[in-house]
């Protein structure tokens, strides 16, 4: 098993957010002309009722753009004054450049640094808790995080166990110091054992594109559903045990949790695991679906701008996603 990262206490907190979502709606409904399902498993079974899809002239770096633009307007810097651009996507537009530096070229932010990170579902507390640390250490002051996905477009749309469940969206903060508040712990684990439960197994070194690739659909996600299920409220559940401990408190300290949104029987396990009153959960899986990296970014600007995290709250984040990878993060909100 990989080493964990542990950090605890600092001044480094969020100064702006901003997401966006493709137009478009992809219903249950929908989904029951196209495969064998129907809207009362699809609910019963994960709470996703909708889904929004990017048109096919879409790629991922504009979803992020324009999440990152809405983020930099929040938080009333230009982007000329972003030190370091942090994307995270397991949907890239291409193996390089990275997205990261496709989002710099459209945002115009000449001067800051830009990398991607591949994290799948963490993707946006990995990169958060990197941006952190570039902060804390003086390296970069404003650092923007984006994380974006336009899963539809590695979705097998004849695959039942799988199409029902993705969504595509983009989210995006700026990092900053902060008076008061900001982030006070975090943490991040990976297990690659698990690595063949959830993957998209062609494409890469190992099984680069072929005919017989494409035949056998192997560039689409693959995904052991139930055994993933029952790691994820297991990782959940010890994640956010971790980040409430490092923090210094207790779960009954957390005013917002703000989790992954995979499916809403894996949230309400964890919760219980927690012993959170399922009021203070955050929930939007039903209308997006899970968005991968971009599902916790978006869940969070949503849960602001809906007053449900007021300046003072704290508010735990917490993800799992493939590799395995598990994550978490407490915050003061400071805004
Ligand atoms: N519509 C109708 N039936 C479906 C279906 C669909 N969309 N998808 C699968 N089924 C069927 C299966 O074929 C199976 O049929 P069988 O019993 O005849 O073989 C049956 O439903 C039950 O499958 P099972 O896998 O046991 O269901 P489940 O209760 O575990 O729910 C998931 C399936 C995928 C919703 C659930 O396992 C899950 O959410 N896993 C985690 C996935 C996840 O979060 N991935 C992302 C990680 S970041």
């Amino acid at each position: 098993m990989a080493r964990r990262s542990l950090t605890q206490g600092s001044k480094v907190g969020i100064l702006g957010m901003g997401y966006y979502v493709p137009p478009k709606i992809l219903r249950n409904s929908d989904l029951e002309k196209m495969v064998d399902t129907s809207n009362e498993w699809i609910t019963t079974r994960t709470g996703i009722k909708q889904r929004r899809i990017a048109e096919p002239d879409v790629s991922t770096s504009l979803l992020g753009y324009r999440a990152a633009k809405k983020a930099l307007r929040d938080a009333g810097i230009t982007a000329r004054e972003i030190d370091l651009i942090i994307v995270a996507t397991t949907t890239q537009d291409m193996f390089f450049p990275s997205t990261a530096c496709i989002i710099q070229q459209k945002l115009r932010a000449k001067g800051a640094a830009a990398f991607d990170i591949a994290a799948a579902c963490c993707g946006f507390i990995f990169a958060l808790n990197t941006a952190y640390h570039y902060v804390l250490a003086g390296t970069y002051q404003r650092v923007l995080v984006v994380a974006a996905e336009v899963l539809s477009k590695v979705v097998d749309w004849t695959d039942r166990n799988t199409c029902v469940l993705f969504g595509d969206g983009a989210g995006a903060c700026v990092v900053g110091k902060v008076r008061t508040g900001g982030i006070l712990s975090s943490y991040m684990a990976s297990d690659g054992t698990w690595k063949d439960l959830l993957e998209i197994p062609a494409g890469g070194s190992r099984m680069p594109a072929s005919h017989l690739t494409v035949d056998e659909r192997l560039h689409y996600i693959k995904m052991r559903g139930n055994e993933v299920f029952k790691l994820a409220v297991k990782m959940m559940a010890e994640a956010g045990n971790k980040a409430v401990a490092l923090a210094g408190i207790e779960c009954r300290d957390i005013d917002c949790v703000i989790p992954h949104q995979a499916n809403y029987r894996i949230i309400n396990a964890t919760a219980s695991r927690l012993g959170i009153d399922l009021k203070k959960v955050y929930m939007n899986v039903n209308k997006y679906g899970n968005m991968s990296s971009a599902s916790t970014v978006v869940a969070l600007t949503e849960a602001v701008k809906k007053g449900r995290i007021r300046k003072g709250d704290r508010v735990l984040l917490v993800a799992f996603g493939s590799g395995l990878v598990w994550s978490s993060m407490v915050l003061e909100w400071s805004r």
